[in-house]
């Protein structure tokens, strides 16, 4: 029986169907393959409020989400069986990608999926930007590692862009060119 299974196991290629084993066999996949990325919907709203206050002191709040489903921005989940991960949010426009937020559940960080996220956001921006920005506190070390290492660069300092405890805090801005 065990024998079958690991052959029908290595015949298994598509999501839906990784997903099936790992209800009827939850430890025969590997978490990793049920990572996947699809629209954010109204619906994920709850889930992704819920991390969004647990990663930053001074969260978005539901009606700046709303506005963005509601308009022409690209936001998504990264989700495992129907639970919500982790969410990134781009928009487009004049041949420029900015990246608004991206965001993985403190529990569920250091998998590999911020880096999942944000090459889905660059790859979901090539042919329709020449580049992508994104702002990020100079104090966010982890995510700066992340950027840096899939090859954005500094270009420059935005002043006061972020509210801090104290006042407010600058803002690093990073570009990736996409050839
Ligand atoms: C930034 C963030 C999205 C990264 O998500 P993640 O799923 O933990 O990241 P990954 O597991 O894909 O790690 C990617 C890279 O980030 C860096 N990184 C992740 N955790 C790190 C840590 N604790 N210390 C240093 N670097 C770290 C590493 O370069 C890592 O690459 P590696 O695994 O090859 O070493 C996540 O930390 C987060 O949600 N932070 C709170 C919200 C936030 O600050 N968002 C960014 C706003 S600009």
């Amino acid at each position: 029986m065990r024998e079958l299974f690991d052959k029908i196991k290595t015949l298994v290629v598509y999501d839906a169907d990784k997903e099936f084993y790992a209800k009827v066999f939850p430890d025969s996949v590997p978490r990793k393959d049920l990572f996947r990325i699809r629209r954010m919907t109204n619906a994920d709203l709850p889930q992704v409020l819920a991390i969004e206050r647990k990663n930053y002191p001074f969260p978005w709040e539901e009606d700046i989400f709303e506005d963005c489903l509601k308009g022409s921005y690209s936001c998504w989940v990264c989700e495992e069986l129907d639970r919500v991960l982790g969410y990134c949010l781009l928009t487009i426009g004049a041949g420029e990608a900015h990246i608004l937020n991206i965001s993985v559940d403190p529990a569920e960080q250091k998998q590999g999926i911020g880096r999942k996220m944000l090459k889905h956001l660059i790859d979901a921006s090539r042919g329709r930007a020449e580049t992508i920005f994104l702002e990020v506190r100079p104090s966010n070390i982890v995510a700066i590692a992340l950027y840096e290492d899939m090859g954005f660069n500094e270009i420059g300092i935005r002043k006061g862009y972020y509210p801090a405890e104290n006042g407010r805090e600058d803002a690093i801005m990073l570009a990736l060119h996409l050839f």
